[in-house]
């Protein structure tokens, strides 16, 4: 097992500091909120040309050639993560115009700009900018657009509502920091198991989970270097949905289990392959062409199936009941160049 640093935008949030010079043209670092408080009590945020607001029910987003709107717990949902997987892999899409693309130092902010449409009639905008200015503006819009009682990590049946005029907050739910194992949870100094006493109890639909743990009896000098845990219970304990953890590292290789209800409020653009491992119950997946938004595929996995996302598509997937799905990813940095030049196929199988 190897001991890697691990810098997957999935583990810890990196980046240039705070308003350093760009080394590759992006802008500087934009003022992150505007004036007072709206007639709703939300603050306005700015990324360069773009302009976000919320009122009772919507996130409204405008720029010199259009106007867009959200329902707000959508883009809630989709803004936490985000910010959250610090950008993740390639591109987040909160719908169909709006979203992030992430060059890992920096950012492009865009609307329409994987949207056929508004490509054509020229309407689509773009704004580059330093992965750690975008970052910071959307945190404080995050933290400012939660309501008391709104947790946009939890599946719906789990959160009070994220609507109304501006009445408290959420800080700790949208602060709540992520699971991401250096070696592999339970390991000594790692990421440790879930349970009661650690304030993780079992999901109201996966009590039906046996709990018990394996018994490791290593080989004297092998302690601390091999190890073992119940994954199902594991996951029958997280508090989240559509969130993968980091519970094993191989090099590049990363295992990122989680538990899924209701609907991925993202459409992920990869800039590599992925590969899914659906362990219990059933979602499906409805897959589009990754620049136009053309409609591709749907599929529907049942527990057992294993299925490949190419790395020119964009996926969403829903989960008609809480289910547990492992994701795989290929942390390396050299993937989304190699893909890009035709070096490495967009599609890691052929059949
Ligand atoms: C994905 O984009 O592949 C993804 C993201 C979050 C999940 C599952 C899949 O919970
Ligand atoms: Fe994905």
């Amino acid at each position: 097992m190897s001991t890697v640093t691990n810098d997957s935008p999935l583990s810890a949030a990196s980046g240039a500091p705070s308003g350093a010079a760009s080394p590759n043209g992006a802008a500087e670092l934009a003022p992150s909120h505007e004036g007072e408080p709206n007639a709703h009590g939300y603050r306005k945020f700015s990324v360069g040309e773009l302009h976000f607001e919320r009122d009772e029910f919507f996130a409204h987003i405008s720029w010199p050639t259009g106007e867009h709107l959200m329902s707000v717990d959508a883009f809630l949902r989709a803004l936490q993560r985000d910010v959250a997987w610090n950008f993740f892999y390639g591109i987040v899409n909160f719908d169909g115009v709006f979203g992030t693309m992430n060059h890992y130092g920096t950012v492009d902010v865009f609307t329409g700009r994987y949207n056929d449409a508004y490509r054509k009639a020229e309407l689509d905008h773009v704004e580059t900018v330093e992965t750690e200015a975008v970052r910071s503006v959307f945190v404080e819009m995050l933290d400012d657009w939660t309501n008391e009682g709104f947790d946009p990590f939890a599946s719906p049946s789990e959160t009070g509502s994220a609507f109304g005029d501006k009445h408290g907050s959420n800080t700790a739910a949208v602060t709540r920091s992520r699971v991401a194992a250096t070696r592999m949870v339970s390991l000594p100094g790692d990421e440790q198991i879930r349970d009661d006493a650690g304030g993780h109890p079992v999901n109201r639909q996966f009590t039906d989970v046996a709990q018990d743990e394996p018994e490791v009896r290593p080989e004297p000098g092998y302690e601390g270097r091999i190890g073992g845990f119940n994954l199902a219970a594991y996951l029958s304990r997280s508090p989240v949905t559509w969130n993968p953890s980091i519970v094993s590292v191989c090099r590049d290789s990363l295992m990122c289990p989680t538990t899924e209800e209701y609907i991925l409020p993202i459409i992920h653009g990869n800039d590599r392959a992925e590969w899914f491992v659906l362990l219990s119950d059933e979602i499906t997946w409805d897959i589009e062409d990754r620049d136009s938004g053309a409609k591709r595929a749907r599929v529907t996995m049942k527990a057992g199936d294993v299925s490949a996302m190419p790395a020119d598509i964009r996926h969403q997937g829903y989960a008609p009941k809480r289910s547990m799905l492992l994701v795989w990813e290929n942390a390396s940095a050299e993937l989304p160049n190699l893909i890009a030049t035709g070096q490495v196929p967009a599609q890691p199988v052929d059949f």
